[in-house]
């Protein structure tokens, strides 16, 4: 079922009943339901999880498992694509006013035809001497709307419509260009060195509820004419996950990048999508969760702003089906995200909130970064360092780490500001 747009929130797309929930939700911490949250160091038989080697070889794989029944579902296994191949599309030499390479690379299945491919966009800072860093994300619109530029060719997957987005009849159209280049501040990427890739989330599968039926779910699933999906099943965020996988597959054959500095980097919606990329895949040196909210950094159980039950009404497809059943039901998860976040360790978190984003609860995003920190420190990794959510704009802690922005929920130069020399000390530059 398609919805009507809330309009007053440009590229937050989201039905009109959620925008109503919005105004009505919980935002008082002393309504907040007593809860315990499940335990992050004991195995399932009970054992307690002592060194770094008893979390990775006992209970990482018993977390990941639960967050694949429970929450995201399972990606299926590499034999179900097959080979991935690549085609570069276009190179330009001169993007960004002569400061950056930019190569749109086709990834594509030879096994599964009648899916087109991502179109991955790979901006190159220009003149780099060695293989580069690279952030890796996906993006709410087409290449067009993430760059600046104006000799990309517009996408040509489906596209929701938004205020000022620029899509008309479910496809872009000129109008769409540029329209998410704050979000995506390249300049100052490449001015520090780091490349970026991204690709639009609609080429994996259009964010709506039936969108699966275009998309690699169903081209992937075992009879190809799926009628419904089971539990533990992967959802769409799983499915977009995957396709943050495959660009980091490409990297690995990019001579100019290096594949072994890989920052995962998504916003909201695409931020629960970084951090389940970055649990799933350890190719991925640094996680950053922007603003992820609810099915994010944010702890299921405080029951603040968004809830499991709005959330899973408002956008079943996100998830595995068996997530639903946490609605109003959240003590009976075995998981919540401390757990997500604690997946990434040894390996570096960001979580970024803002302070007008109630929604998304950023005292919930920051206790799930404080939460996992026992597992950080198995690997003698840092945390924090403190352990009541800092104030606007003062960044806190090294492994792990968080701000809290001023503003809306968005991603903005502040947030690149701290992610940018963030990576460069966590890849050692
Ligand atoms: C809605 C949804 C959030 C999501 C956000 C976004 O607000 O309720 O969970 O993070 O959309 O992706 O913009």
């Amino acid at each position: 079922m398609r919805h009507p747009l809330h309009l007053c929130c440009a590229l937050a797309l989201f039905p009109l009943a959620a925008a109503a929930q919005q105004k009505t939700a919980n935002y008082d911490e002393a309504a907040i339901p007593p809860y315990t949250l499940p335990a992050l160091l004991k195995t399932h038989s009970g054992r307690p999880v002592q060194s770094s080697a008893d979390w990775t070889a006992l209970r990482r794989p018993e977390v990941l498992g639960l967050f694949e029944a429970h929450v995201f579902g399972k990606t299926p296994a590499p034999a179900v694509w097959g080979k991935v191949v690549f085609e570069t599309l276009s190179t330009n030499e001169n993007a960004l006013g002569g400061k950056a390479v930019r190569k749109v690379v086709r990834i594509s299945l030879p096994a599964h035809p009648q899916w087109k491919g991502i179109e991955m966009m790979l901006h190159l800072p220009k003149g780099a001497n060695k293989p580069v860093p690279c952030f890796v994300g996906v993006s709410f619109g087409g290449n067009e709307a993430v760059t600046p530029d104006t000799d990309i060719a517009l996408s040509t997957s489906w596209m929701r419509p938004g205020k000022d987005n620029g899509v008309v009849d479910n496809r872009s159209t000129e109008k769409t260009r540029g329209t998410e280049k704050e979000r995506w501040q390249l300049e100052l990427a490449m001015q520090e060195g780091f490349a970026v890739a991204t690709y639009y989330y609609g080429d994996v599968e259009p964010d709506r509820n039936d969108g699966w039926k275009e998309g690699l779910r169903a081209i992937l699933s075992k009879d190809g004419a799926l009628t419904e999906w089971k539990d533990g099943e992967w959802g769409a965020i799983g499915a977009w996950a995957w396709g943050l996988s495959r660009v980091a597959d490409y990297l690995q054959t990019e001579p100019s990048v290096d594949g072994k500095k890989l920052a995962v980097i998504g916003h909201s919606r695409l931020g629960k999508t970084s951090l389940w990329a970055g649990a799933q895949d350890t190719r991925f040196g640094a996680v950053i969760s922007n603003n992820s909210g609810e099915g994010g950094a944010a702890l299921m159980r405080r029951n603040i702003g968004e809830t499991t039950a709005v959330i899973t009404k408002a956008f079943p497809h996100w998830f595995t089906k068996t997530y639903s059943s946490y609605a109003n039901n959240e003590a009976a998860c075995p998981v919540d995200s401390h757990m997500l976040v604690a997946l990434a360790a040894p390996r570096a978190v960001y979580i970024a909130s803002a302070d007008e984003d109630r929604w998304a609860d950023p005292k919930g995003e920051f206790l799930a970064g404080l939460l996992a920190q026992p597992v950080f420190d198995l690997f003698g990794k840092k945390g924090y360092g403190v352990s009541d959510q800092p104030g606007t704009n003062v960044p806190v802690g090294e492994t792990v780490r968080y701000h809290l922005r001023a503003g809306k929920h968005d991603v903005t130069r502040y947030d690149w500001e701290q992610y940018l020399p963030f990576a460069r000390h966590t890849f050692g530059l």
